[in-house]
């Protein structure tokens, strides 16, 4: 099943509440959270007080997309403020193997996530150990960036190695994911779509959400 995962990055945040609630109401099923340290990528945004404050006001599944330096110190913080999932970069995790253990053992489901610079051949060894991967459809950093086209390929890739590896981690993207570009990552096998100011755009989160649902529910991935 296709799912929008909206990243609250682009919410109004003096009414990130409601934001939450118009997307959900649009069909939103995962709230998507983007942590940045200033470090790993050149912006700050949120860390635990705030997870710990959207787990109050919404059921949805919290999916924790941690663009930082040395996760591993912050992942019981992260898991004791509610996540549900958190993902952690490759480039940021020399001993990748112990970190997603690192996540599971707090209860919390693992997640990858490779940059645009990054082979997706280099995941073949934590492939068995991850609950989903996040391909960047962007160099992360800031929301409202432009698509880039090869992910699609990058997808497409990942989905074919998930088939000859016979694993079912699920596939999610971020990043420029909007209208014009959704239909084509679903057809290229991901599952999870990340996606922030197409669906915060003019304060109308439920009807951009239900939108954006519409196209990419009426896409479907192409046989492998
Ligand atoms: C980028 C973040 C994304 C971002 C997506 O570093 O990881 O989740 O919020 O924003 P849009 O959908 O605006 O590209
Ligand atoms: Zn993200």
């Amino acid at each position: 099943m296709v799912e929008l995962a909206f990243s609250i990055l682009a919410a109004d945040f003096t009414h990130l509440a409601d934001e939450i609630a118009r997307a959900e109401r649009g069909g939103g099923t995962i709230v998507h959270v983007d942590v940045m340290d200033g470090h790993f990528v050149p912006n700050i945004t949120f860390g635990p007080p705030v997870v710990e404050a959207v787990r109050k006001v919404t059921k949805l599944p919290l999916d924790c997309h941690l663009m930082i330096e040395n996760p591993d110190e912050f992942i019981p913080e992260f898991a004791r403020a509610g996540a549900d999932m958190i993902s952690v970069q490759w480039e940021a995790c020399p001993h990748l193997n112990r970190t997603l253990q690192h996540i599971a053992d707090h209860g919390v489901l693992a997640g990858v996530v490779i940059n645009p610079a990054t082979p997706v051949d280099f995941l073949v060894e934590v492939l068995p150990m991850v609950h989903h991967v996040l391909v960047m459809s962007v160099n992360p950093g800031f929301g409202g960036q432009k698509f880039l086209p090869r992910s699609v390929e990058r997808i497409a890739h990942l989905r074919r190695l998930r088939h000859e590896m016979g694993l079912n981690f699920r596939i999610e993207v971020d990043g420029g994911v909007a209208d014009d570009t959704v239909e084509s990552v679903v057809r290229a096998g991901a599952d999870m779509l990340v996606a922030g100011s197409a669906i915060f755009a003019g304060g109308k989160a439920e009807e951009n959400a239900r939108e954006f649902l519409r196209i990419a529910r009426a896409a479907t991935a192409v046989s492998v």
